[in-house]
């Protein structure tokens, strides 16, 4: 029988390729990869009235980028359209936008392409929390977690992908949580949004390298409790290997990750390991760990950002 010639060429190209991006994988980890300049890059944020959002958008002006602000608090979002202003940035949009109606999404949408232009950096950051045991979640903030948490995802990459596609540039940023890669306790319709929202983002990043769009870069980001507004009153049972992020930090290290355009960034590392112990461990194993570890108590003294709509 004739060996197959095709297969064993494709089988040693497959290998190289891999090897090869093994090799660069282990180079980026111990030289850091070059960073991409984003000046005069338009940048939207969602959610950009507070917390990372504010931060995130501090950061980005002192980058150079256009900056494209949404929130649902009109007077919250125009404080940090006000503080980027002062912190150098020339081209500010500020824009009031329930990212949980698709209609609101859809209409802004089409003002910032008209008033400022193609959209080539996306951060869904907007979030909201219910911080309940399940049967407790009322059905209304359920819904909410979903549309904010998940669903607004889906109408602001329908709104400026294409665009993004046309002009084979783009970089799409989906603010997820570790929360959206562990089941965590009292966190039921938010783990499951965010389960959501890092499901949505892979799948569209599988569908832009299938398409060779390889101009459009996605970067997923999972970190676990950060001290600002939303989670107040969370603690820690492990601060050394899971402790309360600073939001400097957090931000920081998100920045570092959109611009060297890393797919993945979990926060803190150990993240990394209990995703790989969960697949591997078995349950009653997991769940003494997590036990040990205090995740099952997270949630126990959560309060929660005061509401100011
Ligand atoms: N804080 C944490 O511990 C933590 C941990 C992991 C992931 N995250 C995620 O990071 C993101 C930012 O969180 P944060 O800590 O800065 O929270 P935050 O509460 O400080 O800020 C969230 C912002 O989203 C805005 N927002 C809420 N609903 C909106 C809507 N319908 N339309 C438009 N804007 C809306 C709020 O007005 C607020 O300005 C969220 O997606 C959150 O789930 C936070």
């Amino acid at each position: 029988m004739t060996p197959n010639w095709k297969s064993v060429e494709e089988m040693l190209i497959f290998l190289g390729k891999s090897l090869l991006s093994l090799l660069e994988s282990l180079l980026f980890t111990i030289i850091p990869r070059p960073r991409k300049n984003v000046a005069g890059e338009i940048v939207l944020i969602t959610g950009a009235g507070g917390g990372l959002g504010r931060l995130l958008a501090l950061k980005f002006a002192s980058l150079g980028s256009v900056l494209v602000l949404w929130d649902i608090n009109e007077d919250q979002n125009e404080e940090t359209c006000k503080l980027v202003q002062e912190a150098g940035a020339t081209r500010v949009y500020a824009y009031t936008c329930d990212c949980s109606r698709k209609e609101d999404v859809y209409s802004v949408a089409s003002q910032v392409k008209k008033e400022v232009g193609d959209v080539s950096i996306l951060i869904n950051n907007a979030g909201v929390v219910t911080g309940k045991s399940f049967l407790n979640c009322p059905d209304d903030l359920m819904e909410k977690s979903f549309d904010v948490n998940f669903k607004a995802h889906l109408w602001t990459y329908k709104a400026f992908l294409p665009a993004m596609i046309a002009n084979n540039h783009g970089h799409l940023v989906c603010i997820s949580s570790s929360a959206g890669l562990i089941g965590v306790n009292k966190l039921a319709d938010y783990c499951a949004s965010k389960f959501a929202a890092c499901g949505f983002a892979e799948s569209v990043l599988a569908e832009t390298v299938a398409q060779k769009q390889n101009g459009i870069k996605t970067t997923i980001v999972c970190p676990f409790f950060i001290k600002t507004e939303m989670f107040t009153g969370v603690s820690t049972g492990c601060p050394f290997l899971l402790p309360l992020l600073e939001p400097e930090y957090a931000v920081t290290k998100i920045i570092d990750a959109i611009l060297q355009e890393k797919v993945y960034l979990y926060m803190p590392k150990f993240i990394y390991i209990m995703v790989f112990l969960r697949s591997i461990l078995p349950l009653k194993t997991a769940l003494i760990l997590a036990e040990y570890l205090g995740v099952l108590n997270l949630m126990d003294g959560f309060i929660g950002a005061k509401k100011k709509e």
